[in-house]
């Protein structure tokens, strides 16, 4: 059986990969201007940066919210860099305790930027501190225990906090409250994923065909993460292969052999699909008996699988679970067995 942590070794994961962090850094954009894409959220950004510098003020807290591998992360160092600023990185699950989070604040110089990745990860009693923290700039201390415990107040440097999350269903409503700015991040166009897949192979010093860039777009899922990382190992094939250029002919034979397919689907969305037809003719049919008949954890289905599939319209959800649409018997080739049902109930 797989465990969650197996699927950063996917290749059109979203999710970052072990060391893949480091090797990310020299291909994220520095400023605004580089920032391909999420016009929306850049263009109210821009505004509000430009608001807070003229009044010398801390930018208002940012929430980020949406799949992994848009731009997030990116996105927090760049408003970081734009207000001139330092940028602390932190995330969810690290900071165990109320006290590490104190630490934290309590190193922060007016104005910086504190970035908070997962934050839907965070334990509640350090929510609770991050609760006044983010409203007063004040963080309240009890010192001693028992009868003579008193309880002191520490300000703050005022500081904007940048949260990130995949899931802001599981954020609670007074930190979600407590953000000025609510940024949705959106899936990228075609287009986008282009401009991103050129600018990339031209910090690789790869030369690449704007068929071949179409193609790589196509495939990734929507993700800027899923083009870099199919980039990388197209350019290994291009340059064990081919020319070392990348052309048309090794990014297909490359896509292929990573078993990337023409929608951008991996075996385990292929079998994801193909169980459910197989087995539960079509649907609909629970997500936990899914898990179980393919051996992976239901939280990785969920996360990690099934958002580009309902995306992309090969899966829907319904009240009384998960059914596949016409398209994926289409797309694995197999003959659709009649009318579905319910298809319009509850789909997201
Ligand atoms: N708008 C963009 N323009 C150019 N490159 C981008 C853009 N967004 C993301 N990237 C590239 O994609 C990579 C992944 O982005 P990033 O780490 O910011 O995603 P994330 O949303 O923080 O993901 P996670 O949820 O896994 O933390 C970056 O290294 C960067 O090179
Ligand atoms: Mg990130």
């Amino acid at each position: 059986m797989q465990g969650y942590e197996d699927i950063d070794e996917r290749i059109v994961s979203g999710s970052a990969a072990d060391g893949e962090e480091r090797a990310e850094h020299s291909l994220r954009p520095q400023t605004l201007s580089e920032y391909i894409g999420q016009k929306t959220a850049t263009d109210n950004l821009k505004v509000f940066i430009e608001a807070a510098k003229m009044r010398g003020e801390a930018l208002d807290h940012v929430l980020f919210y949406g799949p992994p591998g848009l731009g997030k992360t990116t996105l927090a160092g760049i408003i970081a860099n734009e207000l001139d600023v330092d940028i602390r990185i932190t995330s969810g699950p690290a900071i165990a305790r109320a006290g590490d989070l104190a630490a934290i604040l309590t190193n922060l110089n007016e104005n910086d930027v504190l970035f908070i990745d997962e934050i839907h990860r965070l334990n509640r009693s350090v929510e609770e501190v991050l609760y006044s923290a983010m409203e007063d700039f004040a963080l309240d201390i009890i010192i001693g225990k028992g009868p003579a415990a008193r309880s002191i107040r520490l300000d703050l440097a005022k500081f904007t906090l940048i949260g990130a999350t995949t899931r802001a269903g599981s954020l609670s409503a007074p930190l979600r409250d407590r953000f000025g700015v609510v940024c949705k991040f959106e899936n990228y166009t075609t287009d986008e994923l282009k401009l991103i897949a050129s600018r990339t192979a031209g910090l690789l010093g790869a030369e690449i065909d704007d068929d071949a860039l179409t193609e790589i777009a196509i495939r990734s899922r929507g993700t800027p993460r899923i083009v870099n990382r199919l980039l990388k190992r197209i350019r290994d094939f291009s340059q064990v292969l081919g020319t070392g250029r990348i052309d048309i002919d090794v990014t297909k034979k490359a896509l292929d052999a990573l078993e990337v397919d023409d929608m951008g689907l991996e075996h385990l969305d292929r079998e994801i699909l193909r169980v459910i037809i197989e087995r539960f003719g079509g649907g609909p049919v629970g997500i936990d008996t899914i898990a179980a008949a393919i051996g992976e954890e239901r939280i990785t289905i969920e996360d990690a699988y099934e958002p580009y599939l309902i995306q992309s319209g090969f899966l829907h959800r319904t009240q009384k679970g998960r059914v596949v649409s016409e398209l994926a018997y289409k797309h694995l080739g197999l003959e659709f067995a009649g009318e579905q049902i319910e298809m319009d109930t509850h789909q997201e």
